[in-house]
C-alpha cells in the first residue's frame, strides 16, 4: 500500500525500489503517462483545436481513421522513441512494427497501444481512452520484428488504460494488483486515487452491442436472453444494460461497480478474423491482465484470453470480460452438453 494522494512518479519509483525493477521500466511508464497527458489536453479542447472529424485515411483493418487516431498515434511515437526506454512499438493504427530511428537509444521493452480507443466517440463528445501493453524485448535484438511481439498475454510485464472522461483516469497493473490515478490538471500529475481495485464477483449489469444478436453463437444468445428475462426468467433477478461504445469506458465501469462486457463471436467474421472484432494485442490482452489482476475473469468462451498464442500483430478475437461469477457462467454455456 502506497497511500492515496501520491503521484504516479512517486508510485513508480517506490515500485522500482521494492521489486528491483529497471529504470527502463519506470521510464517507459513515464513516457506513456506523458503521452496520455497530451492526449487528455487535446480531447478536452476538441473543436477549439480542430481535432474532430475524419482523417480520410484507412487503418490496417480498413477502418476510416479519425483525425485523433492519427494525432494520438504520433503523440505516442514521439513520447516513446526518444528516451531509450522502449525497444520497439506496435500500434493498432500502424500496419507494421515501428522500429526506432537508427540514431535513437534502445531500451528493454516492447510497447503496444491503441492510442484512441472508441475514437468515433470524439465527435459526439463522449468518453474515449488509450490502452497499452508492455512486453519484454528479446536480448540483443536491435530492431525487433513482429515475431518478437507475438507473446501470449500472460507474459505482459504491465498493462493499463487511460480514460478521457469527465476526469482523466489511468488504471495500471504491473502484476501486483490494479491502481488508479486521476490527472490533476493544475499540477500536471497523475495522483493515486484508488488502490488495489477489486471487481465484485457478481453483477446485474451487462454491456453488449445488441444489434448484432443474430450473428452470435447460441451460448451468448442464451445468456443475454436469460438476463433480459429478468426476475421472471431463470436468473431470478433484473439486469441493466450499458453500451458506451468505447471499451476503455466499459472496462472502467466494470472496475468501478462490476459488470460484464462482451464483444462475442460474430458469424460474419468467422473466417477472416476468428469471429472477433476486438484486437488481441492492443485491447483484449491488456484489458484481460487488468481484469484478472482485479479479481475478474477474461475469456473468449472457449479459452482464457491471456493464454492464447498470438499468430499476428493485428489478430482479433471474441472477448468476454468482467465479474468472475458472471463470466464463469457464460463460459459454462460454451461447454458441450451443458444444460
Ligand atoms: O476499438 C473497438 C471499439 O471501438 C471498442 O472500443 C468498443 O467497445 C467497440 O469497438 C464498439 O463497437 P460498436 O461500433 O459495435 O458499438
Ligand atoms: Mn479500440
Amino acid at each position: 500500500m502506497y497511500g492515496i494522494g501520491i503521484t504516479l512518479t512517486q508510485f513508480m519509483l517506490d515500485e522500482q525500489r521494492r521489486y528491483g525493477a529497471s529504470g527502463h521500466f519506470t521510464g517507459v511508464l513515464n513516457d506513456i503517462a506523458t503521452a496520455c497527458k497530451k492526449i487528455a489536453s487535446l480531447t478536452s479542447k476538441g473543436a477549439l483545436v480542430g481535432v474532430l472529424g475524419s482523417a480520410n485515411t484507412e487503418n490496417v483493418q480498413g477502418e476510416v481513421q479519425k483525425k485523433m487516431d492519427v494525432i494520438t498515434n504520433e503523440i505516442f511515437i514521439e513520447a516513446l522513441q526518444n528516451n531509450g526506454n522502449a525497444a520497439a512499438l506496435a500500434s493498432e493504427e500502424m500496419e507494421e512494427v515501428y522500429n526506432l530511428p537508427e540514431n535513437k537509444p534502445r531500451g528493454r521493452y516492447l510497447v503496444l497501444f491503441d492510442p484512441l480507443d472508441g475514437s468515433s466517440n470524439m465527435d459526439i463528445n463522449v468518453s474515449v481512452g488509450t490502452i497499452f501493453s508492455i512486453l519484454r524485448a528479446p536480448n540483443g535484438v536491435r530492431n525487433p520484428t513482429e515475431k518478437d511481439f507475438l507473446q501470449p498475454g500472460v507474459t505482459q510485464v504491465a498493462a493499463g488504460y487511460c480514460l478521457y472522461g469527465p476526469s482523466t483516469i489511468m488504471a495500471l497493473t504491473a502484476g501486483n494488483g490494479v491502481n488508479m490515478f486521476t490527472l490533476d490538471r493544475d499540477c500536471g500529475e497523475f495522483i493515486l486515487t484508488r488502490e488495489n481495485v477489486q471487481i465484485p464477483a457478481d453483477t446485474q449489469e451487462f454491456a453488449i452491442n445488441m444489434s448484432n444478436e443474430r450473428y452470435w453463437e447460441e451460448p451468448i444468445k442464451r445468456y443475454i436472453k436469460e438476463c433480459v428475462a429478468g426476475k421472471d426468467g431463470p436468473r431470478g433477478k433484473n439486469f441493466n444494460m450499458r453500451w458506451v461504445a468505447a471499451m476503455v469506458a466499459e472496462i472502467h465501469r466494470i472496475l468501478t461497480r462490476g459488470g460484464i462486457f462482451t464483444y462475442p463471436f460474430d458469424e460474419r467474421v468467422r473466417h477472416d478474423s476468428n469471429g472477433g472484432k476486438l484486437r488481441l494485442m492492443y485491447e483484449a490482452n491488456p484489458m484481460s491482465f487488468i481484469i484478472e489482476q482485479a479479481g475478474g475473469m477474461a475469456h473468449t468462451g472457449y479459452e482464457r484470453i491471456m493464454e492464447i498464442q498470438p499468430t499476428s500483430l493485428h489478430q482479433r478475437i471474441p472477448v468476454i470480460q468482467g465479474s468472475r461469477n458472471e463470466v464463469d457462467l457464460v463460459v459454462s454455456y460454451h461447454r458441450p452438453n451443458d444444460d
